[in-house]
């Protein structure tokens, strides 16, 4: 979805400016146009020839360059860009932006664009925490700026504390999210769950399956970008948390149950890639079950079935984990639980299935169409399954356009 957008990328002078390659490079392997502005107090930090370098493309640090291919830079910059990002913005940066200063390069482009424009705020604890900078953020989120909050962690002044850049991948996810407003998604509701869940034999032993979560998260990621609003219901993994999706965290099935059909009233569709297992012990042990030598005998029940009992009006999808006779197998479980497609992942391929980073798959619709797909990235495995879900998705009720 970043692929030919334009971002402008602007970069000011702070200890963080060096992580805005990293931030220039992932774009760019993307297919993301980057289009790098240093403030002069950047250029204190870090060299335009990395960003040079990593982007491809002429770096602006001046206004009036008439080397530059750009005409009047921060007007041509301003309106070929899709998102203008600031990261790191300091301090001094967004008390400019918030009192209107245009007198750089930056400030200039960000007064004259009509794109998104998202800030990356990091600098000193005291300085973030200060209530000039707070409420200078605070104009600027009222005026449509999208902000990134700064992490907790080691700082330049070699203290621990609040007001370190943002993860690189929530800075790039937060991107996506904005560019991915009006998407075909956008207005609607999608709770996807992930992972494999937890059931306990005792406090510290409980039965599981190889589940990651990849499938579940490339879904919950891929429908924030396609605009939706989206709910995750995952069991552990060690998948860092996507930002800009609400994240809701169950370690059995049971209690996934319980969190599905908490939010299945607001749901558009629910698509579940989860691993839900079908067994748990009858009774999890109080205490820590010592080591016999008669072994151990775990006696073992049902798990409630999630997809076949939860009830809604919405696109309900399941996903089916198949070593043999996968068409039919799926098939008998899109019929049994009710479902409106089911994607039948076929383990006994290479790189499918559990713990990959790529999936093959064959979606099944109720009608009985069958749609094999090619070993693919779990991402495009997840824009494949909800090109599908958008399809059954009944027409949005007209809404007035939100006001930014
Ligand atoms: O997490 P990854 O490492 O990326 O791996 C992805 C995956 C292989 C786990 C995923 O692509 C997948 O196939 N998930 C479904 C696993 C499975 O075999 O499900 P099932 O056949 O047991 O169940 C069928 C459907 O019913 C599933 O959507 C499941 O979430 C759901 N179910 C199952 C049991 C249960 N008690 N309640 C349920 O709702």
């Amino acid at each position: 979805m970043l692929r030919n957008k334009t971002i402008v990328l602007g970069i000011t002078g702070g200890i963080a400016a060096y992580k805005a390659a990293e931030i220039a490079s992932q774009l760019t392997q993307t297919g993301a146009n980057v289009n790098v502005i240093m403030t002069e107090e950047a250029l204190q930090f870090i060299s335009p020839v990395t960003f040079r370098a990593l982007a491809g493309r002429p770096v602006v640090t001046e206004m009036f360059d008439l080397a530059s291919e750009f005409s009047i830079e921060h007007v041509s910059l301003a309106k070929a860009a899709d998102i203008v990002v600031i990261a790191p913005a300091t301090a001094n940066i967004i008390a400019k932006l918030a009192a209107g200063i245009a007198d750089d390069i930056l400030c200039c482009t960000v007064l004259a664009t009509e794109a998104p424009v998202l800030i990356a705020p990091a600098m000193e604890t005291n300085m973030y925490t200060n209530p000039i900078t707070r409420d200078n953020l605070a104009k600027l989120k009222a005026r449509g700026f999208v902000i990134v909050d700064p992490a907790t962690g080691w700082l330049a002044s070699g203290r621990e504390g609040l007001g370190r850049l943002a993860d690189i991948n929530d800075i790039i996810g937060s991107i996506r999210q904005v560019l991915g407003r009006g998407g075909d998604l956008a207005g609607r509701h999608i709770v996807v769950t992930a992972g494999g869940s937890h059931e306990p034999i005792d406090p510290v032993r409980y039965i599981s399956n190889r589940s990651s979560g990849k499938m579940g998260y490339a879904l919950a990621e891929a429908a924030r970008d396609r605009g939706a609003k989206v709910t995750l219901i995952t069991a552990p993994t060690s998948l860092p948390e996507p930002v800009g999706i609400d994240v809701v965290k169950v370690g059995t099935a049971q209690e996934m149950r319980r969190a599905v059909e908490n939010v299945a009233s607001r749901a558009d569709a629910l698509v579940m890639a989860a691993a839900v297992a079908d067994y748990r012990p009858i009774k999890a042990a109080k205490d820590k079950i010592k080591k016999g030598k008669a072994g151990l005998t775990l006696r073992m029940e049902c798990t409630p079935d999630i997809l076949g009992t939860v009830k809604g009006k919405f696109v309900k999808v399941g996903f089916a984990a198949e070593s043999n006779n996968l068409v039919e197998n799926a098939r008998e479980k899109l019929r049994q639980k009710g479902l409106a497609l089911i994607v039948a992942n076929d383990i006994t391929a290479n790189d499918s299935g559990f713990g990959s980073d790529t999936n093959r798959v064959t979606i099944i619709d109720r009608k009985g169409k069958v749609d094999s797909l090619p070993l693919l990235p779990k991402r495009e495995v997840a824009d494949r399954v909800l090109d599908r879900v958008v399809v059954l998705l009944p027409k949005p009720r007209s809404r007035r356009p939100k006001k930014l």
